[in-house]
């Protein structure tokens, strides 16, 4: 036991760099406060995991989940119980932070983790295993050889609510296993919200029961266009999509939760809506026939306001609503063209009725009257910025996503604000100008400084409108990625700065700092046998 014990934290020692901080110092996010202390804590078979309420079924859970990598075979090695060397507790008054907050003391005679509430606990034993050595969490460094972590205290809790992380899985399709991995990194690095994009023009991938042909029709397209969408069109000959089953659904948002991560399902309208209108024309202003689309790009074919529409996307909600406990449920907006509006008689006719001049406003009328549907089943909308357009709905919260002004105008009406900002936030874009040395792309060009420095609370913002901004969340487009291993690859290490972005205090940040603490976990990710791009320096 002993000798395994030297030889991993031998290799520990050869392996890190000059500039590289051990383990105390290398958590991500940083934390509010980290003080290192004299000795170590071994973790070893011995080790026994102590609930300061036994009967808590959360935090039994949270400990569970925590000690499941130590696993050989069927069993949990830790037995977990009301006395043990690795204190957990939920006591508000004891930390001393804020929702979501911890205090980690790691000593040479036991380990405690106390949380403000249960998600503290659960973030304090993510900060704990980024204390462990890079293999320990796929196994490796087994408590039969022992786990050397430094002794240390931290007081931690994040800067903002709302710490989210998007995947759109319809312009290509993710199977169940990969959005749980997904789900796994986001929760190391305490994301919080996790944003699903299940409806596309070129896929729906919702399983509704009152419209079979959104499986049978819309979840698949012929082909896929080669190359970017302003190009002409050359497909690849291949059938793609899937869509998730409710059952699937409930699992992946079940694996969520459990993970303190709340999943915000995504149902795009007006627009982005092809693929749907593929398999139900009859909502669309112009007869069609619509295919699901094969290419990338805004398409002008979106839903007709007529009430048969409303009765759809009601009835869908209504489905998707079971699924997601969550108070949020995203209705999409942007990039709805009006060009189909603007030429149907029905819409004519349907401004004149509500007094309007302007094909916006319809819009606006769209949204408010789904969010009032909403709000009545006691959900709350989250919008793409362009609901600000035709008069926005009166409880809804904003991405900002074509800049900040939307957010800052946004706040400044008293709406709450996510700010997810292309400029910084969108993981589609290049991570190298090199382009010819990285995977294909959408554009752009998006370094891990760059996101790193992004700040959410815009400059001009008074206090008050300020609170209003309630966090920031990057965004995977995934036209141009069709695999896992690429979408990590997209993913890390960007999605670290951002964690950084939300969770740590503004002035904990630094880039040089972030760049070594840094190194630790892209050992952990090789460990994992996750992808990354590494970074330049
Ligand atoms: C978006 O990128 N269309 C929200």
């Amino acid at each position: 036991m002993g000798l395994g014990r030297n030889v991993l934290l031998l290799g520990t020692a050869i392996m890190m760099t000059a500039c590289e901080p051990g383990p105390v110092l290398s958590v991500i996010p940083v934390p509010k406060q980290v003080e290192a202390a004299r000795g170590s804590f071994t973790l070893d078979a011995g080790v026994g995991i102590g609930l300061a309420d036994a009967s808590d079924a959360s935090l039994r859970e949270i400990a569970e989940l925590w000690a499941v990598p130590f696993r050989r075979g069927a069993a949990l090695p830790f037995p977990i119980g009301s006395e043990g060397d690795i204190r957990l507790a939920v006591e508000p008054e004891a930390t001393g932070v804020g929702a979501e907050g911890y205090r980690l003391d790691v000593r040479s005679d036991g380990i405690s983790v106390v949380g403000t509430d249960h998600a503290g606990v659960f973030y304090g034993l993510q900060t704990l295993s980024q204390l462990m050595p890079p293999g320990t969490e796929a196994g490796i460094g087994s408590t039969s050889e022992g786990v050397e972590i430094a002794a240390v205290s931290i007081v931690d809790e994040p800067r903002f609510a709302y710490r989210g992380m998007h995947l759109d899985v319809a312009r290509h399709f993710f199977d169940p296993d990969f959005v749980k991995r997904y789900l796994d990194l986001l929760a190391r690095y305490k994301i919080n919200r996790f944003h699903w994009h299940l409806t596309e023009d070129q896929g729906w991938r919702i399983e509704i029961d009152a419209y079979p042909r959104l499986m049978e029709i819309a979840a698949y397209r012929d082909e896929t266009q080669i190359g970017h969408g302003s190009e002409e069109f050359r497909g690849d000959g291949e059938r793609h999509g899937g869509y998730y089953t409710k059952e699937e659904i409930r699992d992946i948002v079940a694996y969520a939760k459990a993970r303190h991560i709340t999943v915000i399902p995504e149902i795009e309208m007006p627009g982005h809506a092809q693929a749907a209108l593929a398999a139900y024309p009859e909502l669309a202003c112009t007869e069609g026939p619509f295919e699901v689309a094969k290419t990338w790009g805004v398409f002008e074919d979106i839903y007709c306001p007529y009430e048969e529409t409303f009765v759809f996307l009601e009835t869908v909600l209504t489905e998707v609503i079971e699924l997601f406990p969550g108070e949020y449920i995203h209705i999409g907006g942007d990039e709805a063209p009006k060009t189909r509006w603007e030429e149907s008689e029905y819409v004519e006719n349907l401004m004149q009725r509500l007094g309007f001049n302007d094909v916006e406003q319809v819009q606006g009328w769209f949204i408010r009257r789904i969010e009032r549907f909403l709000n009545d089943k006691g959900k709350r909308i989250i919008g793409w910025d362009e609901i600000l357009e035709g008069g926005i709905a009166p409880n809804a919260t904003v991405g900002s996503w074509r800049g900040v002004l939307g957010g800052i105008e946004a706040s400044r009406m008293g709406h709450d604000v996510i700010m997810t900002p292309y400029s910084h936030l969108y993981f589609d874009y290049y991570q190298s100008e090199d382009r010819e040395n990285e995977p294909f792309a959408i554009g752009g060009f998006l370094p891990l400084d760059t996101v790193y420095s992004y700040e959410p609370i815009p400059g001009p913002l008074r206090a008050r409108d300020a609170s209003r901004i309630i966090g920031a969340q990057a965004n995977m487009w995934t036209e141009y990625m069709k695999t896992p291993e690429h979408v990590e690859y997209m993913l890390l290490p960007r999605m670290l700065a951002l964690a950084e972005v939300v969770w740590s205090p503004a002035e904990k940040k630094g880039y040089e700092a972030f760049l070594g603490r840094l190194q630790w976990h892209l050992r952990r990710f090789d460990a994992l046998g996750v992808n990354y791009r590494p970074p330049d320096r």
